[in-house]
């Protein structure tokens, strides 16, 4: 499961920039996503909650609902990465003060604005790790909110690896991402072509099932349900 290559030549012209001052940032976070989630001025511009909803087709707050109906008040929920908009603080507040939120993000910038969003809630915390390893013991719900689609295939299996390694007895992982679209959906070729432009690494989960990157797949049982047209997909993984 190769990622597509072509992708992999983008350089962008901020990429020495990047390298200067994000030394412990994934090569792929400086050399694919600088623009998108780095660049102090991107970030500033894009980290509104008319961005996902434009990205989404306008689809956000169907996916967004589709994982708050997943938690429950008191729980305790990581989420894997920052995700630009409100859904850290409707995460943080579907859970309430009985409960924990955490969520990691390996990109200082995106840390700094989740825990800006997150301000005074108490209950609710984050911090700087990767996804491969990020997660403070077991938590009733690990949600992924348009990570795996993101990070390249050997990543892709070390953050699904960890995130079911964080479920806790009874809990579940929910994975939100994209999802081959049906071959006669309008927007399939818009979307083909950000893949072959922006998002090398995301063909992989339309030719793949998400559960094909874990390790110990049939350890757990697998529910998937699409959504607008097969562009999206949530799964609910829970433990065997
Ligand atoms: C969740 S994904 C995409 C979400 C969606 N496109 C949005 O609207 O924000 C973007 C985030 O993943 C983070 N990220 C990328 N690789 C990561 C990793 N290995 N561990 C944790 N966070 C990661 C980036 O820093 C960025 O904040």
């Amino acid at each position: 499961m190769n990622p597509p290559s072509a992708v992999h030549q983008l350089r962008p012209a901020s990429l020495r920039a990047a390298k200067e001052t994000s030394a412990d940032i994934p090569p792929y976070m400086q050399e694919v996503y600088y623009w998108a989630y780095v660049s102090p001025r991107n970030v500033e511009l894009l980290d509104r909650p008319i961005v996902p909803r434009v990205l989404l087709f306008l689809n956000d707050r169907r996916l967004i609902r589709g994982l708050l109906e997943e938690i429950s008040a008191g729980q305790s929920v990581l989420l894997s990465s920052h995700v630009y908009g409100n859904l850290c603080p409707y995460l943080a507040d579907r859970v309430g003060p009985e409960g924990t939120f955490h969520v990691c993000d390996v990109t200082p910038i995106q840390v700094a604005h989740a825990q800006r969003k997150l301000a005074g809630r108490p209950w609710a915390k984050a911090w700087r790790e990767d996804a491969a390893t990020a997660g403070e013991g077991h938590y009733d719900v690990v949600a992924s909110f348009f990570l795996m689609h993101e990070i390249p295939d050997g990543k892709k299996r070390q953050v699904l690896d960890n995130l079911l390694d964080r479920i806790a007895p009874g809990g579940k992982a929910v994975l939100i991402d994209y999802h081959k679209p049906h071959w006669a959906h309008p927007v399939r070729p818009i979307l083909s072509l950000v893949c072959r432009l922006l998002e090398p690494f995301a063909r992989s989960v339309w030719d793949h099932e998400l559960s094909a990157f874990a390790s110990s797949p049939n350890d757990f049982t697998w529910t998937k349900t699409t959504l607008f047209g097969g562009v999206y997909q949530k799964v609910v993984v829970t433990r065997r």
